[in-house]
């Protein structure tokens, strides 16, 4: 039955398929690949940090735009990978997670009536932040397995009241990286219309084969109209401190902070402090990152290949998305029940990235964050997996 408690906007969502998926993994006792969080620890020097940021005394409210310390270093860190000059003072904010980022980005720029144009499958805290911001959500398909921008349909769903385009790159599920040419058009379309970007880039230390991250905001004449997104969490295995940064003009940035205010105030003070050791690390740290991602993207993608699905090699991120259909079932929430509770490995039915369902429905996404041995043991249990034999009609 419907809670009636739940406002009109938040019904048609219901609970988090991150939540419901590893409960479901907890309760049949499964490898949990479905959510998006290492089974490792982050990093002892940051580890270490927090502990001497707490005995120093950084146990009160911070700064409500973030600790001007941590600021500066992720001024530092646009500038030294990206080229990106970002003012402390007035372009870049620490939120709680890119998810409180992308909340109040969302809530305190879209007006009641305002378009905004996704990509699905989306992160699913998109469609919900434009909904309660009272905002129209526009869907844009990025269909398996090249996963490539319409640009013609992109350009025929514009109209006057686009206000925003929310973009994702290196892409969660898809392990997409967009590339300078995707990202000049994409920038095109947004000056013609004069349409703010959110660009939510929290893998963008995480990029594959020598693919390199393009930040949106450094695509000619876009810097001045995009929001830019990130997370500590993802960079240094910290999911659970929530320390999201947002980097944009300093207008604009205003308006976020704004919001910022009377939603959480201010970000758990002591870890801000300790993650500023984090933007410390030397350069060793990133390469290190990658390769240690890489293996286990490789080890991944091997597994599901050998199990029968098909997959898109992810440029970037720490998933795959993969085509169950030789396993024949009827959908990916069937199939992710069934491979949750037989063969005690839990993955996310991607339809819920989809506004248009069809497209999610023979797809599963797995995340390869995690430790060597699960990875191991997810793929014992995996190869129990049979393969629905063809049918004589079908192979004729
Ligand atoms: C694309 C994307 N954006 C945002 C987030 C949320 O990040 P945080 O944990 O910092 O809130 C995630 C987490 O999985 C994500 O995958």
């Amino acid at each position: 039955m419907a809670n009636d408690y739940i406002t009109k906007k938040l019904q048609p969502f219901g609970s988090s398929i991150f939540a419901e998926m590893t409960k479901m993994a907890n309760d049949n006792n499964a490898i949990n690949l479905s959510q998006g969080f290492p089974d490792f620890d982050g990093p002892e020097f940051i580890k270490k940090a927090a502990c001497e940021a707490i005995m120093a005394g950084h146990n009160q409210y911070a700064n409500t735009f973030g600790v001007p310390a941590l600021r500066a270093a992720i001024s530092a860190k646009y500038k030294k990978f990206y080229g990106l000059d970002y003012n402390p003072e007035t372009e870049i904010s620490i939120l709680a997670g890119a998810t409180e980022a992308i909340f109040t980005t969302i809530t305190s720029i879209i007006n009641e009536g305002d378009e905004v144009i996704l990509f699905e499958p989306y992160y699913d805290s998109y469609p919900v932040s434009v909904t309660m911001a009272g905002g129209v959500c526009r869907y844009i398909t990025l269909e398996f397995p090249d996963f490539k921008i319409d640009f013609e349909k992109l350009q025929k769903t514009i109209n006057a009241k686009t206000r925003m385009i929310v973009l994702n790159t290196p892409h969660n599920p898809t392990g997409k990286v967009f590339t300078s040419d995707e990202l000049e058009t994409l920038g095109k379309i947004a000056k013609k219309h004069d349409l703010i970007i959110m660009s939510d880039e929290v893998y963008e230390h995480i990029t594959f084969d020598g693919t390199k991250h393009i930040p949106t905001a450094t695509i000619e004449g876009l810097r001045d109209r995009t929001i830019t997104i990130s997370s500590t969490g993802k960079t240094f295995s910290m999911t659970g401190w929530k320390i999201g940064t947002v980097c944009a003009p300093a207008k604009i940035s205003a308006a976020v902070r704004t919001g910022h205010q009377y939603v959480i105030f201010a970000v758990a003070n002591a870890f801000q402090h300790a993650m500023v050791k984090g933007f410390e690390a030397p350069d060793s740290f990133y390469k290190e990152l990658l390769d240690f991602y890489a293996k286990k993207r490789d080890f991944m993608a091997k597994t599901l290949t050998d199990c029968g699905f098909k997959i898109v090699m992810p440029k970037g991120s720490y998933f795959i998305m993969a085509d169950f259909t030789n396993f024949g079932f009827d959908n990916d929430v069937e199939f992710c029940k069934y491979l949750t509770s037989e063969i005690k490995v839990a993955a996310i039915p991607p339809t819920s990235f989809y506004y248009n369902k069809k497209y999610g429905e023979k797809l599963v996404r797995f995340a390869f964050c995690k430790k060597e041995e699960t990875l191991a043991m997810a793929a014992v249990r995996l190869s129990g997996l049979v393969k629905k034999p063809v049918s004589a009609g079908a192979a004729r």
